[in-house]
């Protein structure tokens, strides 16, 4: 797989050392609550396992597939939800664990679908942000690293599906995407 990596952007250990410092600092800022995790699939699921170890919390599990519409439709702004939590969030602290914000569209038409349903707090932590990327105004609360417009792959992000399971975040040959 590594003949497709142009740079080792952050390596594993690096990875390890930042997701036990989100860890810490969501468990200092949730100390004696429960909080609900939303693990959205595909890309943040290694990310997720990772991070839900780090949290010295009593945590609930809950996943969703969702795909926004993107920035060059009408739909912008939406998000389409695929599969949708298990239980209600009313009054209950959620915290949404994405792998990455780029346009911002996905995150920002998200939590708003979940503020309407009236939880007691939703944020949201996201282990890469591109901020170049964003074509909406958003921000993530908590963010593992903030990184270029390269295109990324490794860690839970796929370039078609593939490399999603590299244990490294890596930069893309240009090579292979330009084909
Ligand atoms: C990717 C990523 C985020 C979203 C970020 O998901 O996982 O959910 O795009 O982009 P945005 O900020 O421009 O909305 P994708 O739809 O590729 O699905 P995946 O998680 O299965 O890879």
């Amino acid at each position: 797989m590594e003949d497709v990596v142009e740079t080792v952007l952050i390596p594993e250990d690096k990875i390890k050392e930042r997701v036990k410092e989100l860890g810490a600092q969501i468990s200092k800022d949730y100390k004696g609550k429960t909080l609900t995790v939303v693990c959205i699939l595909r890309g943040a699921s290694l990310f997720f396992v990772d991070l839900v170890r780090e949290l010295d919390l009593d945590v609930r599990f809950e996943f969703m597939v969702v795909s926004s519409y993107g920035s060059g439709t009408t739909s912008s702004g939406e998000v389409k939800i695929v599969q949708d939590l298990a239980k209600p969030i009313r009054d209950k602290d959620v915290l949404i664990v994405e792998d990455i914000i780029d346009s911002g569209n996905t995150m920002s038409a998200l939590t708003k679908v979940l503020q309407a349903r009236e939880p007691a707090s939703v944020k949201v932590c996201a282990f890469l942000d591109k901020p170049s990327r964003r074509t909406v105004d958003f921000k993530g609360d908590y963010i593992g690293f903030t990184v270029e417009d390269k295109f990324i792959i490794g860690y839970g992000l796929d370039y078609d599906e593939k490399y999603r399971n590299l244990k490294d975040i890596c930069v893309l040959k240009p090579e292979v995407y330009m084909k």
